[in-house]
């Protein structure tokens, strides 16, 4: 599916001019450092192709949901590349103004965590009205933010014009492309809370030929085919489950890893995990049979890791990862704990497209819009 969008080659006009990046800078920090760069990397395009075509960068992000954390580790990330970068405490000082009347063609300022202030979230009109003011023209790079309504992603575009940067660009088409699958289709979905991933398990249910669903979702699907799933992680909201249970192209495992109390790991199948054990991988019969699945497709899109894969309990998410690798197909994979698994494995290049996106992948994919996206088909030319 092809979704119109205007692109940083439609602005046409940016040398001299003040251009806002709306990046998606969110990334892992640990003891002051960043803990993981993917996102940082991929925001390079787009500031690296408007300081070569003499525009002045303003790079705005958010990080985390604490207002109080600070970018500055990722500003200090950044200038490995950037050096000259420059980094503004707050969006309006003296001090901010002296550094933007400073800043000469291809000179780049990275501002402070842009939610510092609930007008960012609370998308305050005239909040929106000073950071457009900023700049001259805006540019959305921020795909992993783009399913929010804030003041960053859909408030500046109502007043200055407003363009898709080179990752967001990318993703729309990426992500486009797997909303139409070419048969055998494969989507496996994991990870949690079944309320977020219920979209689009739906779309996919209705798209693709078999639905693999692992992590502590399937725990819910257990559940509710009245398994004993133990002290398992379960979803407080699993509305709607009844409705897709009997779904001919859902696949669940058919055996696990339950872990009890004493942190005793044993593999059982299904029907078998006792009141005190967790459920907290998929058992080698179900990545068997998912490998078949995985080995005869032709698009495979996968979000979420199939077991506790931030507890340790990583096997099957990197059995899997290999194998989809390997395979002859189109790949498209998001969310932070499946990328990383890849990335750590050195199979980025193998796979067709791996998303910046976790919930901005998932709404986009339950159907095809974004507020981001859609402010800036709205936007005032
Ligand atoms: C992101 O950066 O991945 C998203 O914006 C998610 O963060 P949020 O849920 O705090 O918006």
């Amino acid at each position: 599916m092809s979704i119109e969008l205007p692109t940083l080659s439609d602005a046409e006009d940016v040398e001299g001019r003040r251009v806002l990046v709306r990046a998606g800078l969110n990334v892992p920090i640990q003891d002051g450092v960043v803990a993981n760069d993917f996102r940082i990397k991929k925001a390079l395009e787009t500031i690296d192709n408007l300081r070569g075509r003499g525009a002045k960068v303003l790079i705005v992000s958010h990080l985390g949901r604490d207002p109080k954390e600070t970018l500055m580790p990722v500003y200090e990330r950044i200038k490995r590349d950037v050096p000259d970068m420059q980094f503004a405490r707050n969006f309006s000082s003296d001090e901010t103004d002296a550094l933007l009347a400073g800043m000469n063609d291809g000179d780049v300022v990275m501002f402070e965590n842009v939610r510092a202030t609930s007008d960012e979230k609370e998308n305050d009109p005239d909040f929106a009205k000073q950071l457009a003011g900023l700049a001259d023209i805006y540019v959305n790079d921020a795909f992993a933010a783009s399913h929010r309504a804030h003041a960053s992603i859909v408030g500046i575009p109502e007043h200055i014009p407003g363009f898709a940067g080179k990752q967001l660009e990318r993703e729309i088409t990426e992500l486009g492309e797997a909303l139409t699958p070419e048969s055998p289709s494969l989507f496996i979905v994991g990870g949690a809370k079944f309320e977020t991933k219920a979209p689009i398990l739906r779309m996919a249910l209705e798209t693709y030929d078999t639905c693999f669903v692992g992590g502590a979702l399937a725990n819910d699907f257990l559940k509710a085919k009245g398994y004993n799933v133990g002290a398992s992680l379960v979803s407080d909201d699993a509305a709607g489950i009844t409705d897709i249970l009997e779904h001919e192209r859902l696949m669940l495992p058919t055996d696990v890893i339950a872990v009890n109390g004493a942190d005793v790991a044993r593999t059982c199948a299904v029907d078998d995990v006792h009141d005190d054990e967790k459920i907290l991988d998929i058992g080698p019969e179900s990545v068997a049979a998912l490998m078949i699945k995985v080995r005869e497709a032709k698009s495979i899109l996968w979000n979420g890791p199939m077991g506790f894969y931030e507890g340790g309990y990583n096997e099957s998410t990197e059995s899997i990862a290999e194998a989809v690798a390997q395979g002859d197909n189109q790949s498209i994979v998001g969310g932070g704990d499946t990328v990383a698994a890849i990335e750590k494995l050195g199979l980025a290049h193998q796979f067709t497209f791996l998303s910046t996106g976790g919930g901005a992948m998932l709404d986009f994919l339950a159907d095809a819009k974004l507020p981001g996206v859609e402010a800036l088909q709205n936007s005032q030319r």
